[in-house]
């Protein structure tokens, strides 16, 4: 653990590095909360935006090289491939976890079916102190409140905010948000 945080201290912009050290203590607070392993939800808010500075060629061209599947939507916003990418790069800084991988994988898109690790970075993302836009407060709230609530609310605005900006909701996203409508409602 401490290689990878001197490697990402060295590698990521102190922006995005306090942004990820703020995402490893949120969601480590939440998996003590939650019942969950807090070394590797410490570990993934890590490692979750390692290829987030990549440029879109840049992780274009590392998609192609390493067989990571890009549909028309990625091909057009290639920042949504830092998700895949950074699991697939954390996989060659020696992180061999799936569960670990898969939360950094689903991290952007959300996934159907993730597990509670990945349920926790995704909203660790969301919430972390260093994170300020309008409404984060209701957010922090309703997560402390109730985590799935606050997981749906996070979810819901994640695709208010694309659908404000005009842009195309990815299909696995919407199938992630129903997976968590229908699993609440359960
Ligand atoms: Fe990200
Ligand atoms: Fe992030």
């Amino acid at each position: 653990m401490e290689l990878i945080r001197k490697r990402l201290a060295k590698e990521l912009t102190s922006q995005l590095y306090t942004h990820c050290d703020g995402v490893a203590e949120t969601a480590a607070r939440l998996a003590v909360q939650l019942g969950c392993d807090t070394e590797k939800a410490t570990l993934a808010g890590l490692l979750h935006d390692c290829a987030r500075e990549w440029s879109p060629e840049k992780l274009l061209r590392y998609a192609a090289e390493n067989d990571i599947e890009v549909d028309i939507l990625l091909e057009s916003n290639p920042m949504l491939l830092h998700g895949p990418v950074g699991a697939h790069l954390a996989q060659s800084m020696g992180v061999s976890d799936d569960d670990i991988l898969s939360a950094v994988r689903c991290h952007t898109l959300g996934c159907p079916g993730m597990s509670l690790l990945a349920q926790i970075i995704y909203v660790a993302d969301k919430i972390e102190p260093g994170r300020f836009y309008p409404g984060i407060k209701d957010l922090r709230n309703a997560v402390a409140r109730n985590f799935n609530e606050g997981l749906i609310q996070c979810a819901s605005k994640s695709i208010f905010y694309v659908v404000q900006n005009k842009q195309a909701i990815h299909p696995l996203t919407i199938t992630f948000y129903n997976w968590l409508v229908r699993k609440t409602g359960e």
